[in-house]
């Protein structure tokens, strides 16, 4: 990226490693297992029923393909970002989302998947536009492109992720209460990358305004992917049904309420919608937070 005008970032000491190991690891995720209580392991209504075993591993294969990318370009940016400070964050987020990734292929061994059989399984459920996504941030970072690597990753990516999770912490809490757990461990971390993300690109982008038609036309066309990814996992999906009829087998009743959806009654493309529009809003939020709402495209 050529400087126009030099940008000097220094990130402020609660994002170092001190604060990150106090607050995350020593804090948050103190006493856990993969991010659950030591013992926890998925119950047998989930691992016994084929219908949310095959659709949990077909999930989570989306969930560890994004945070493989996740991982790749936050590891990449280290040695792109030029700023000392940053250097540091990064690494800690480097950590969280090896994290993640270790999380969820653990998961995957739980659901029955051999461990030998890993790859052929990512290769067989992952989802191309998810691939397609995942290849678009890491050329930038790749290329070295700071800006385009934190909106791809840190806010586009990021936020995807984050509303996923929001919406699987509260649904995977009825079968399975200590994987809701972790999910909400990650989710406090993937609030962590956005708002750090969100304050550099502010910084950066005073000095390179330049490049917000660029990086609008990366957002495009990454949402335009998930929207993709999401129409293929939620419609004509047996999961919800299934979920539903398991849940009031086990007298799991009441309401499950997420995004003005109840997650007990919603059907797949209610899901998919509720989903489209939560990732849309949060998107939004962060292109105003740096300037640049009037490029945010809304898709829902
Ligand atoms: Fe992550
Ligand atoms: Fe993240």
């Amino acid at each position: 990226m050529a400087d126009r005008k030099p940008t000097r970032i220094a990130l402020p000491t609660e994002l170092g490693i001190q604060s990150w190991l106090e607050g995350c690891a020593q804090g948050y995720l103190a006493g856990t297992k993969d991010g659950r209580p030591p013992d926890a392991s998925p119950p047998r209504d989930l691992l016994e029923n084929p219908v949310l075993r095959a659709e949990s591993i077909r999930y989570t294969v989306q969930l560890l393909v994004a945070e493989r990318c996740s991982l790749a370009a936050t590891a990449g940016l280290i040695n792109a970002a030029p700023w000392e400070s940053c250097k540091r964050y990064l690494a800690t987020q480097v950590l969280d989302e090896a994290r993640h990734v270790e999380i969820f292929t653990e998961r995957l061994y739980e659901l029955g998947v051999e461990r030998g059989e890993l790859d052929v399984t990512i290769h067989e459920y992952a989802h191309p536009d998810l691939l397609g996504l995942s290849e678009l941030v890491l050329e930038r970072v790749h290329r070295g492109d700071v800006l385009a690597g934190l909106v791809g990753q840190g806010i586009v990516l990021d936020e995807i992720a984050a509303a996923t999770y929001e919406m699987l912490e509260q649904s995977v809490a009825v079968l399975d209460p200590a994987f809701s757990h972790a999910i909400g461990g990650i989710l406090r971390d993937e609030r962590r990358h956005t708002d750090v993300a969100e304050r550099l690109i502010r910084e950066l982008l005073t000095s390179h305004p330049e490049k917000k038609v660029e990086l609008a036309k990366l957002q495009r066309e990454m949402t335009g992917l998930i929207v993709r990814t999401f129409e293929d996992a939620f419609r004509e999906n047996p999961m919800p049904e299934e979920f539903r009829r398991v849940a009031a087998e086990l007298r799991r009743e009441g309401e499950v309420l997420w995004a003005g959806i109840d997650l007990l009654a919603s059907d797949g493309r209610e899901m998919e919608k509720a989903l489209l529009h939560a990732v849309g809003e949060r998107l939004k939020t962060r292109f105003q937070g740096f300037g640049m709402e009037s490029y945010t495209t809304v898709f829902v």
